[in-house]
């Protein structure tokens, strides 16, 4: 389960929202009170892994506690985060206390101009300062880096040298149609085979590596490499056959499918005063619908304009 805890974001990535990005208002977020009752009766459905995400999850006043509390569920065996790493600094001694096993950091370039010009904040020396002391620690890790053309192409091959010294997953991830406007098709100018491409015309040597059971990467290593790359076909859609994630948007709407526009409004059926047993039913009912694939639940939106949601708001 994919757990959006705020759609609040302290950059503003060109792919994922507006500058002048319109923020709803905080009673319109679940509550960690909301958020608890949702993943607690989803743990005794079958879920046992957690992916807090956002917007920027350490943006949200006290998520330490909160996930320290997640992680007490019973059934809940693994917590994971994706974050910017801008406001990790701070919390880094107690990552390992609020249950946390790994990392994805959301880097798009190691040049700190790039960086500027796709986040549109100067937070790359933050960014850095973090990725080095996760590694110093020993915390899993991976980098997200979603691929764009004329924009940070050049920096897939720096991007790969991180996995040279340093034991992380580099993940080259397509670009999707989620940025917050509608101003941009959802058209792909580089996809997951010209980016395998670009790899190899680099390092010869690729070694397939075993994917996960339900992994969205495409997995590699380089012979000789401390560490591995994937990549990622999220326009593609190659994977949705195995895929077994279920999303809860900042605002509390259940999707099982990134590309659905959200199948059960839990904050409404939560405030209404709809109980456990109910509640199980309805989630039940969305999981037995859920849709062949990304096409599939694209196809089924019914609101186009929204069909450019900013991904802050989804959770990734
Ligand atoms: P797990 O392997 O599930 O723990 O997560 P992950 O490592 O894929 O998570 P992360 O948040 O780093 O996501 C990496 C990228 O994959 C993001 O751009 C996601 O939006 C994309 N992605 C993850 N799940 C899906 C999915 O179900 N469909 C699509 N199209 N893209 C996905
Ligand atoms: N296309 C692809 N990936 C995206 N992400 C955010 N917006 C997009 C997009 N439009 C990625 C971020 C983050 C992950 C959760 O989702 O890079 O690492
Ligand atoms: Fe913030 Fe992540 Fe969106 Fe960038 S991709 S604006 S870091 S939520």
């Amino acid at each position: 389960m994919r757990l959006a805890v705020t759609d609040r974001c302290n950059l503003r990535c060109t792919y994922c929202m507006p500058e002048n990005v319109q923020y709803v208002k905080k009673k319109e977020l679940l509550s960690f009170e909301e958020m608890y009752r949702i993943v607690q009766l989803l743990s005794t459905m079958g879920i046992s892994k957690i992916r807090i995400t956002g917007g920027e999850p350490f943006l949200r006043k006290d998520i330490s506690t909160f996930i320290q509390q997640i992680n007490q569920l019973e059934h809940i065996e693994q917590i994971h985060m994706t974050t910017n790493g801008v406001l990790v600094g701070p919390h880094l001694t107690n990552l390992k206390r609020m249950g946390i096993q790994s990392i994805n950091l959301s880097l798009d370039s190691i040049n700190p101009k790039r960086f500027y010009e796709i986040t549109r904040r100067n937070e790359f020396d933050k960014v850095m300062e973090t990725f080095n002391a996760l590694l110093e620690m020993g915390m899993p890790l991976k980098i997200n880096m979603v691929v764009m053309a004329n924009k940070n192409e050049e920096d897939i091959i720096p991007m790969m040298e991180l996995s040279k010294d340093h034991p992380v997953a580099v993940r080259f991830i397509e670009e999707m149609p989620f940025n917050g406007s509608n101003s941009q098709k959802p058209m792909l100018a580089l996809n997951y085979r010209q980016i395998i491409e670009r790899i190899q015309t680099k390092y010869h040597s690729l070694l397939k590596l075993k994917d996960g059971a339900n992994s969205t990467a495409l997995n590699y290593r380089v012979k000789g490499f401390k560490g591995s790359f994937g990549v990622i076909p999220a326009f593609s859609r190659t994977f949705c056959g195995t895929c077994n994630r279920i999303r809860l948007t900042a605002q509390g709407m259940l999707k099982t499918c990134l590309y659905d526009e959200g199948v059960i409004n839990l904050k409404k059926i939560i405030r209404s005063g709809t109980d456990d047993e109910e509640i199980k039913q309805l989630l039940l009912k969305a999981f037995n619908n859920r849709p062949a694939n990304g096409f599939e639940a694209e196809a089924k939106r019914t609101l186009v304009s929204n069909s450019f949601e900013s991904m802050s708001t989804i959770g990734g």
